[in-house]
């Protein structure tokens, strides 16, 4: 298990949110969510920026942060709790362990609210409370939205929690390379199973291995031999031979800090020459992106080179016919890989997505319309110590290939008795987390092998 965040540097962060931010600032962990009733809860998750600046997930749990010092606001548990949980730590030891300087119960927050700047809770339990102490309604934050905090001092601090979550510092780092390594030492366990019957199978040896570190999952797991749907939540089929299994597991590390990785490989430990072809083209799109990848590359140029390199490769193959910059421009790739090539990674899977597109979209910009651009969720140049994935992928989603509408518009650029003869590749995707150095990058899961020979000797094992 890592160590938590060591003192010196969320103190370092404090003092930084302080020069950017003149007003006070409260910030709420969070509850957590009964499951029908109060005693039995659902796992609790402490909102990320809570986390970024005390370190640990408390729970009912307010931050005031003023000058570079905090304060917190935390209730002393009742007596009859540790009959239950056993004992817990005094909110003194606490704010001992967080370095706050000062420390109330939760009764002394309203002489603290007055002008404070806030960012709304995960939890509508949450929000409801932060909306009582301050006087003004905190909505969720949807995709796309800029805007929705209307009150300036809460723009403030959500445009200064970008700011200095968009790179990570070593505190980070450390944390984002434990969830990373955790994460390929399950994508291995998993791939090294002598037999994966199901899906459910492969999902418990993943997830066991998060466990034994300590970790969670950093979002629910995709266990999928139907690896079309991109964000497959269930694990009710078998693993048959002439399968891909797609599996999209990211660790979670105690104090919230994410990985996110997806490998594909074949149920019976060869790649049909099919299966082998199409997994080059997405494969030789993610390398190709990764050796652009470095401070002021334009995340969205490697976005478009991932679409060049997949469109290349099916125009190589047979299944897209054309000139493949003309086929990029009419976005015809969007049939095979219809998502965005990455984002942004830290506390969050999609980090900072809670504020929109704030993060994701450097100022000015704005998501997007054309298919092939709506989905990108990250639109900035690339800076030093920033987190992301890099995630191209083919898919033959039924839904879009027999759309009425995008067979007209894209039937001169298909060769569709071709593609079935591909019909054993539902989904491929390959996605690894890429850290933005001064020169370049790094991969921290470079660990879990890609390359087709590699994978196959791995199951062969
Ligand atoms: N695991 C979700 C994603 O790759 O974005
Ligand atoms: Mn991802
Ligand atoms: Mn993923």
């Amino acid at each position: 298990m890592p160590n938590p965040i060591d003192r010196s540097c969320l103190q370092q962060r404090r003092h930084q949110l302080a020069e950017l931010i003149d007003d006070r600032v409260l910030l709420w962990s969070g509850s957590a969510v009964p499951r029908n009733f109060a005693a039995n809860s659902f796992p609790f998750r402490a909102s990320s920026h809570f986390l970024y600046l005390a370190g640990i997930p408390l729970q009912n749990a307010v931050l005031g942060l003023e000058s570079g010092q905090l304060t917190l606001f935390m209730d002393d548990p009742p007596p009859e709790a540790i009959l239950w949980h056993g004992p817990s730590p005094s909110r003194g030891d606490v704010a001992a362990l967080i370095a706050a300087v000062t420390h109330y119960p939760l009764s002394a927050l309203p002489s603290w609210a007055e002008d404070a700047a806030t960012l709304p809770a995960p939890t509508l339990a949450t929000r409801q409370e932060q909306t009582a102490l301050l006087g003004r309604t905190l909505t969720e934050m949807g995709q796309g939205e800029q805007g929705v905090l209307v009150d300036p001092r809460d723009r403030q601090l959500a445009q200064a929690m970008v700011t200095l979550r968009l790179q990570q510092d070593q505190g980070a780092i450390e944390q984002l390379q434990e969830a990373a390594q955790v994460t390929v030492a399950a994508h291995l366990a998993g791939m090294q199973m002598s037999q994966p019957q199901s899906e459910a199978a492969v999902r418990a040896v993943i997830e066991s291995v998060f466990s034994a570190h300590q970790c969670s999952t950093a979002y629910t797991s995709i266990v999928t031999v139907q690896g079309e749907i991109l964000h497959h939540d269930r694990y009710t089929h078998s693993c048959c031979p002439g399968d891909l299994l797609l599996v999209d597991a990211g660790a979670e590390t105690p104090y919230g800090w994410a990985a996110d990785v997806t490998r594909t490989w074949p149920v019976s430990g060869q790649f049909s020459a099919t299966q082998r072809h199409l997994y080059e083209i997405v494969l030789a799109a993610h390398d190709a992106c990764i050796a652009e990848a470095a401070p002021g590359v334009e995340f969205r140029n490697l976005h478009l080179l991932a679409a060049h390199q997949i469109t290349s490769g099916l125009v190589e193959v047979g299944i897209l016919k054309g000139d493949p910059e003309e086929l990029v421009e009419r976005d015809a790739h969007t049939l095979f890989f219809p998502h965005g090539v990455g984002h942004l990674l830290g506390l969050d899977v999609h980090d900072m997505e809670d504020l929109g597109d704030l993060a994701g979209y450097a100022p000015g910009r704005q998501r997007c319309d054309r298919r092939g651009l709506r989905y990108l969720r990250l639109d900035r140049p690339l800076q030093p110590h920033m987190l992301v994935t890099i995630e191209p992928g083919f898919y033959q989603i039924p839904a879009l290939l027999n759309d009425p509408e995008l067979r007209r518009t894209y039937q001169d650029c298909v060769n569709w008795d071709r593609l079935v003869q591909f019909a054993d590749v539902r989904g491929i995707r390959i996605e690894d987390d890429v850290l933005i150095t001064e020169t370049g990058c790094q991969i921290l899961t470079s660990a879990l092998p890609t390359t087709v020979d590699e994978i196959t000797a791995l199951l062969q094992d």
